[in-house]
C-alpha cells in the first residue's frame, strides 16, 4: 500500500518562480517534480505587479504538473521582507485530560494562548514558532505530548507581517488557481535544509543571496533571533557586467552563469568568451579574469553590507558557527573563498541534498516542503506499534489514485485553515 503524501511548495523569487513537489514517505522526502518560470512582477523580492506574478506562477505550476501528470491545487508558500517582525510570546494552559497526559489538543490550546497578544490592525500573525515547552516548571522540552503534567507553558516566537503584503501574496496565489496550504517565513523554511541543529543552537548566520535580495538571518539557541532583507543580490552583479562589457542584461546574465568567477586570484586568462556589444554587430572577446575583475568587488560589497547589517542587528562576525551561504549567487565559483576572506569567519555553502534540486537556489523551495512536513509528522501517531483507528487522510491516497489529483495530508492544512480563517 502506498502511504505517501504530497506537499507542493511555491517560492516566488525575483528571478524565478519555483514549484517543487515533494513526496513524503515515512518522514522521508523525495522530490518528484519541479517547475520553474522566469519571474515577472517581482522586484527586490517583493510583488510589484500582481498580473505578471500570477502569469509566472501559472507557468511554473503548469511545468511541474506536466512533469508528474497530476493537477496541483494546494501549495505551501514562502514569505519574506522587512515588513516581518519577530516577537517573543508565552502561553500557559492547564492540561485538560483527566489522567493529566498532554495531548495534541493541549498543544493547540497553548499555541492559541501564546497568540493572545496585541497585534496592530495593519499587521497579521503568520506563524508561531515554539522554542521550548515547560511542563510543571520543567523547561527545554521540545515535544511534551504523552508527558504527564498539570501546567503546560510554551515559549516561542510570533511572526507577524504587514496585512497588505500578505494580502498581495494571497491574491497572486489564488488568482493563479491555487489555495494556500501554509505560509511560512522563508529563512525558517531554508534553515530546515541549510542548517544543522548544532549550528542553530551554537549560533550561525544564514545568508541567502538571491537575484534581487540578500536575506541575513541569525540563529541562536535553536531559534531564529533576528533577520533582515537587503535589497541587493545577483542582479547587481549582472548589471555591473552589462555596464562593464557594454552589453544587454540578458547577455550579461548568460556570461555570469557560464563563465562567472568571484575571485580574481582564481580566474583564468585562458577561458575566453565572445560578447555582443550594444549598438554594434561586432563581438568582442573577454577573459574570465576580466569578468572576475567586475564580479569580485560587487560580491565583496555584498559581504560588507551583510557585515554592516549584522552589526545593526546587534551581532558580529565572531558568531560561533560562522556563516552559511545559499541562494543562486552561491553558485558562482570563488564566492566561498571570497566570503571567508571578507567576513574573516568560517563559511560554507548549503545545497539541498535531494535528486533534481541540487542547487542552492532551491534551498527555500525544498525547505518549505520540509518545514510543512513537520506539521504533517506532528499528526502521526506517537506510538506506531499501538494500533490506531485508520486516520481519515488515508482516503486521500485512494483519492490520489482515482481522481489523479495531488492531495496533501490534512494535518498540513489544519493549522493553515485556522490561519486563513483568522486572516479573512
Ligand atoms: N551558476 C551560476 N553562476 C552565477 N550566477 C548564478 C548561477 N546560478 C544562479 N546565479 C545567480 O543567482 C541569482 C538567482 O538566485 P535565486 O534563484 O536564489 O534568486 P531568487 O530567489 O529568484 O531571488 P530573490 O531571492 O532575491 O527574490 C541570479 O542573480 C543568478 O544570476
Ligand atoms: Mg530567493
Amino acid at each position: 500500500m502506498n502511504s505517501s503524501e504530497y506537499i507542493v511548495s511555491l517560492d516566488i523569487g525575483t528571478s524565478k518562480v519555483r514549484v517543487i513537489i515533494g513526496e513524503i514517505n515515512s518522514g522521508t522526502i523525495n522530490i518528484i517534480g519541479v517547475g520553474t518560470a522566469d519571474s515577472h512582477g517581482i522586484k527586490k523580492g517583493a510583488i510589484v505587479d500582481i498580473d505578471e506574478t500570477v502569469q509566472s506562477i501559472r507557468e511554473a505550476v503548469e511545468k511541474a504538473e506536466r512533469m508528474v501528470d497530476l493537477p496541483i491545487r494546494h501549495v505551501v508558500v514562502g514569505i519574506s521582507g522587512n515588513h516581518i517582525q519577530l516577537q517573543p510570546s508565552h502561553g500557559v494552559v492547564a492540561v485538560s485530560s483527566e489522567n493529566r497526559e498532554i495531548t495534541d489538543e493541549d498543544i493547540e490550546r497553548v499555541m492559541k494562548a501564546a497568540q493572545v497578544i496585541a497585534v496592530p490592525p495593519e499587521r497579521e500573525i503568520i506563524d508561531v514558532v515554539p522554542i521550548q515547552y515547560i511542563v510543571d516548571g520543567l523547561g527545554e522540552i521540545s515535544d511534551p505530548r504523552g508527558m504527564m503534567g498539570v501546567r503546560l507553558e510554551m515559549e516561542g516566537t510570533i511572526i507577524t507581517g504587514a496585512k497588505t503584503v500578505i494580502h498581495n501574496l494571497v491574491r497572486c496565489v489564488e488568482r493563479a488557481g491555487l489555495s494556500i496550504a501554509g505560509m511560512y517565513l522563508m529563512p525558517l523554511a531554508s534553515s530546515e535544509i541549510a542548517l544543522t541543529k548544532d549550528e542553530k543552537n551554537l549560533g550561525v548566520v544564514l545568508v541567502d543571496i538571491g537575484a534581487g535580495s540578500t536575506t541575513v538571518s541569525v540563529f541562536e539557541s535553536g531559534t531564529l533571533n533576528a533577520f533582515s532583507v537587503l535589497p541587493i543580490g545577483g542582479d547587481y552583479i549582472t548589471n555591473d557586467i552589462a555596464i562593464g562589457f557594454r552589453t544587454t542584461t540578458e547577455e550579461a546574465k548568460q556570461i555570469q552563469l557560464n563563465s562567472g568567477c568571484a575571485l580574481i586570484e582564481e580566474a583564468s586568462e585562458d577561458e575566453r568568451f565572445l560578447v555582443k556589444r550594444i549598438g554594434s554587430d561586432v563581438e568582442k572577446e573577454y577573459t574570465q579574469l576580466e569578468l572576475a575583475n567586475v564580479i569580485e568587488p560587487r560580491a565583496a560589497e555584498i559581504f560588507n553590507l551583510v557585515e554592516d547589517e549584522l552589526y545593526l542587528m546587534g551581532y558580529d562576525t565572531s558568531i560561533p558557527n560562522g556563516f552559511v551561504l545559499t541562494g543562486g549567487v552561491a553558485n558562482i565559483p570563488g564566492l566561498l573563498e571570497l566570503a571567508r576572506y571578507e567576513l574573516q569567519a568560517p563559511v560554507r555553502i548549503a545545497i539541498p541534498d535531494y535528486i533534481g534540486v541540487r542547487d542552492p537556489s532551491y534551498t527555500t523551495g525544498v525547505g518549505l516542503i520540509k518545514y510543512a512536513s513537520k506539521y504533517y509528522m506532528n499528526q502521526m501517531p506517537q506510538q506506531p506499534e499501538v494500533k490506531q483507528p485508520q486516520p481519515k487522510s488515508k482516503k486521500t491516497n485512494n483519492a490520489l489514485k482515482t481522481s489523479k489529483e495531488l492531495k496533501e495530508h490534512g494535518g498540513v492544512f489544519k493549522k493553515v485553515k485556522e490561519w486563513f480563517s483568522e486572516f479573512i
